[in-house]
């Protein structure tokens, strides 16, 4: 089993030493603070099963520590350490959520029994805690919906980082629902009412990102004709979601170290250093492992904000959560677009079953939305669904082209060169949510060759 955590806030030097090695004889894992702002921050860093609090503290005394820590954790056991004449508070503090109280000084075999008690306390709320997890399978965490067992451990780990402020790496293909669950982290956690601020590390120019994420003084280079207040520091107090980090420049990787180190940052063109304090949450759909090893992103950067990696996989790989998605989009839009849509044919699902998503969720949102336009009747046909779609759910049928041996090779092999690049062409298209540029840009040709092979494929509706 692991070793029972539990944090020691007291502002005598002396108590904090006795009870450290005291709790560290018997086992436990021990962490200190000297006051109630530390205890909090403390808790907000690591996990705790137990907590010690002194009732009078500097800064923050131990009840409105303890409100705070039990607000963000119900399930910690909070212990109170009275002094002469605070014995009235410590009931008070019972009424707050306090586990028990003890009296300085301290009966030595008092204490040990009644941390005993509350980590076997903690124990057993854990497992009532772990045992409704498993009993009540949840169909949706906020916005993002999805039953899947894939889903579920998300909506776990969800539950986990809102108490505290680990940096976290959200991982997954394009249209998963990184940034939809960056969000649910940020408007469930304490920092809920300060702001959620959105850096998309491709979109801005690399000579402009540096700019944007730190601010600049005026006249740092030109251009700068006044003052600017970067991203770090607009999340001040909230979280910063660094979207696509992979596609940071090397540069400016080095720079964020220096930041997720220190909490602090520079603006361009300027002297002196201003602290911040925020949450920082990290996404890419690229494979940083990767380029890692290939010397694109920086390792030590890569260890820095893979504190707590939450990894989203693709819609192919969870088909539970395809129906439940199916039926929450026409939902949506039923309501959207005053439609009274009552779901899709037997058919579309089964092609919905087969398609592999290289747009995933947002493909698929996109989509429906565009099927239930165009339907005229309550129910998504297949006559709805993009002709790409259409087509590549049909297959099967290069196996029996190769049996045929009617047909001369070299017009064989042309047959099915022509059947794959189709469908490359309608995967890119998919991914890039039907956008010619894009497509054409994913495909590495242009955007007049993507449209004559629209065109030969017949892909145009
Ligand atoms: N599990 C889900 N439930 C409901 N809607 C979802 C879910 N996942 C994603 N979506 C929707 O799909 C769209 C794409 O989601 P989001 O922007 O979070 O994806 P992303 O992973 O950040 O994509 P990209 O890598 O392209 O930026 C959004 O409209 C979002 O609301
Ligand atoms: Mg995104």
């Amino acid at each position: 089993m692991q070793r029972a955590r539990i944090l020691v806030a007291d502002d005598e030097d002396g108590i904090r030493f006795l009870l450290r090695e005291l709790l560290t004889k018997e086992g436990y894992q021990v962490e200190e603070a000297k006051d109630g702002e530390e205890a909090v921050a403390k808790m907000r860093q690591n996990e705790f099963d137990l907590a010690i609090l002194d009732i009078k503290m500097p800064k923050l005394d131990g009840i409105e520590v303890l409100k705070q820590l039990k607000k963000s954790n119900p399930n910690l056991i909070v212990l109170m350490i009275t002094a002469f004449g605070t014995q009235r508070i410590a009931i008070n503090a019972i009424r707050e959520g306090a586990y028990d109280y003890f009296s300085k000084p301290f009966d030595v075999e008092e204490l040990r029994i009644i941390i005993r008690r509350g980590l076997e306390k903690r124990r057993l709320l854990d497992q009532i805690h772990n045992l409704r997890d498993v009993l009540s399978k949840e169909y949706q965490f906020d916005r993002i919906i999805g039953g899947s067992a894939e889903m579920q451990e998300v909506y776990c780990l969800i539950r986990k980082v809102i108490t505290n402020d680990v940096t976290i790496l959200i991982q997954g293909e394009s249209g998963t629902g990184k940034e939809l669950v960056a969000q649910a982290i940020h408007y469930h956690g304490y920092r809920k009412n300060k702001p959620f601020v959105k850096v998309n590390c491709v979109a801005i120019p690399e000579t402009l990102l540096e700019s944007e994420m730190f601010g600049h003084e005026k006249g740092s280079f030109t251009g700068a004709f006044s003052q600017k207040i970067g991203k770090f520091e607009q999340a001040e107090g909230g979280t910063l979601f660094l979207d696509e980090i992979g596609d940071m420049p090397l540069a400016l990787q080095a720079k964020l170290l220096r930041v997720l180190q220190e909490r602090e940052i520079e603006r361009v063109g300027g002297t002196k250093t201003v602290k911040v304090d925020i949450r920082i949450i990290t996404s890419t759909n690229i494979n940083l492992i990767k380029a890692v090893e290939e010397k694109t992103f920086r390792e030590d950067l890569y260890f820095r904000i893979n504190v707590l990696p939450i990894y989203l996989p693709p819609l192919r790989q969870r088909h539970d959560d395809i129906t439940l998605l199916v039926d929450h989009f026409i939902n949506y839009y039923n309501g959207k677009l005053q439609k009274n849509i009552q779901g899709v044919s037997k058919e579309v699902m089964d092609m919905f079953m087969r398609y592999s998503w290289p747009g995933n969720i947002r493909e698929m949102e996109n989509l429906i939305q565009r099927a239930m336009i165009l339907s005229a009747s309550n129910l998504i046909n297949a006559d709805c669904l993009p002709s790409g779609l259409k087509s590549l759910s049909e297959y099967g049928d290069d196996q029996e082209l190769m049996e045929d041996f009617s047909i001369p090779l070299a017009k064989k092999l042309q047959t099915i060169a022509d059947r794959i690049e189709k469908r490359v062409i309608i995967t890119a298209l998919a991914k890039a949510s039907y956008k010619r540029q894009e497509s054409a840009d994913l495909l590495g040709i242009s955007r007049k060759s993507l449209h004559n092979k629209m065109l030969k494929y017949n892909l145009f509706e």
